[in-house]
């Protein structure tokens, strides 16, 4: 079942077939769509620090997966004229690990650590004292013998990404000078979005067919992207080579993805939820068992999504439908007075 989920075409998460994604990068804010008021942000503050020859503040980037924060953070090192290093929260285990990366850091480095959140306790402490005074305490020896020696670190800017803000201790988000929240993006941003992935990939597209894949793609790039690459398979193979309204209209119908950009997976929620409760209040547990799907699943990855374009509701007694899913699936309410 976890297979299917991964497969998902309109899944928002990274999956690892998408090596493809990293030739889509844009390299600088200049072409980085959307996001404006972040991007804004940024440019004053880089162009401050380079006045400054210091480095930028430590950056916090966070939002829903698939919106642009790797991206965003390899932009920064670009703009700064910097090297970037990479790690993740998960694969720091020990306080080791972080030591390693942060000894190894140049004057100006960006060091970009991904899902931020997952790291240890007691490794995000010594995150402290490197994020504020640029220096690394540790602890050599054992018990008896032990000693705290410190080293200087030179100056670097942290570059945090995490999807779940609210997961990240108030010590850590508090020493990151810059906090920028990602948003979902518009239509017309995901339609220049497609139509720069099309230039990059050198396939047309018109713009009808760009903002048609842009109005499904759950308002998430990489969502886009992906949608654009299978898209763009139909037309090599059955079309004319270029994009079209009418091609495009056909492989997302082929591929399953409605006109909200909702898939298989969420129309049979829905209709298990409409057609199997009358439109709830009924329990999650119960629903996956209706649906065969987890309920780590439907939690995580198919519930979000419905609940933030109003196709469900959550209440204390469980999901219920909305009239948007009852118009969205063309069942009449029983019961109605009409
Ligand atoms: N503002 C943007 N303009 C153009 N392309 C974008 C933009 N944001 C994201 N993309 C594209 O979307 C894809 C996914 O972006 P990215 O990997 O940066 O997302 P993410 O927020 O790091 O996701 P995750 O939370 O899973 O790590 C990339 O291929 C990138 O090219
Ligand atoms: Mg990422």
């Amino acid at each position: 079942m976890e297979e299917q989920i991964d497969e998902r075409i309109i899944s928002a998460e990274e999956l690892d077939s998408d090596a493809f994604e990293q030739s889509l990068r844009p390299l600088s804010l200049d072409e980085y769509v959307g996001q404006e008021e972040i991007k804004e942000n940024l440019r004053i503050f880089i162009e401050a620090a380079k006045m400054r020859e210091e480095s930028l503040d430590h950056v916090l980037l966070y939002g829903p997966p698939g919106l642009g924060k790797t991206t965003l953070a390899h932009i920064i090192a670009n703009e700064l004229g910097s090297n970037i290093k990479t790690a993740s929260g998960p694969s720091l285990e020990k306080s080791g690990d972080l030591a390693a990366v942060l000894s190894n850091l140049e004057p100006g480095d960006v060091l970009f650590i991904d899902e931020i959140h997952r790291m240890p306790k007691f490794v995000e402490e010594i995150l402290y004292p490197a994020m504020e005074d640029f220096e690394l305490d540790i602890i050599i020896g054992s018990d008896g013998k032990s000693k705290s020696i410190k080293i200087d670190l030179p100056p670097f800017t942290l570059v945090g990404a995490t999807t779940r803000a609210g997961d990240l201790s108030s010590p850590l988000r508090d020493r990151f000078g810059i906090v920028s929240k990602l948003n979902y993006y518009k239509d017309t941003e995901l339609q220049q979005i497609v139509k720069r992935t099309g230039r990059v990939l050198d396939m047309a597209i018109t713009d009808d067919a760009a903002l048609e894949i842009a109005r499904r793609c759950r308002k998430t790039p990489r969502v886009a992207n992906r949608l654009f690459k299978r898209v763009r398979d139909f037309a090599l193979v059955k079309g004319t080579g270029t994009i079209d309204y009418e091609i495009t209209l056909d492989s997302l119908k082929r591929l399953k993805v409605d006109e909200y950009g909702l898939d298989e997976i969420d129309i049979d929620y829905l209709e298990a939820l409409i057609n199997k409760f009358n439109g709830g209040p009924v329990g999650v547990e119960t629903i996956s068992t209706a649906i065969g799907e987890e309920v780590s699943t439907i939690e995580d990855v198919v519930e979000p999504f419905l609940l933030q374009e109003g196709f469900i509701k959550r209440t204390p007694r469980g999901r219920v439908a909305t009239e948007k899913a009852y118009d969205h699936l063309k069942i009449t309410r029983q019961g109605s007075l009409f």
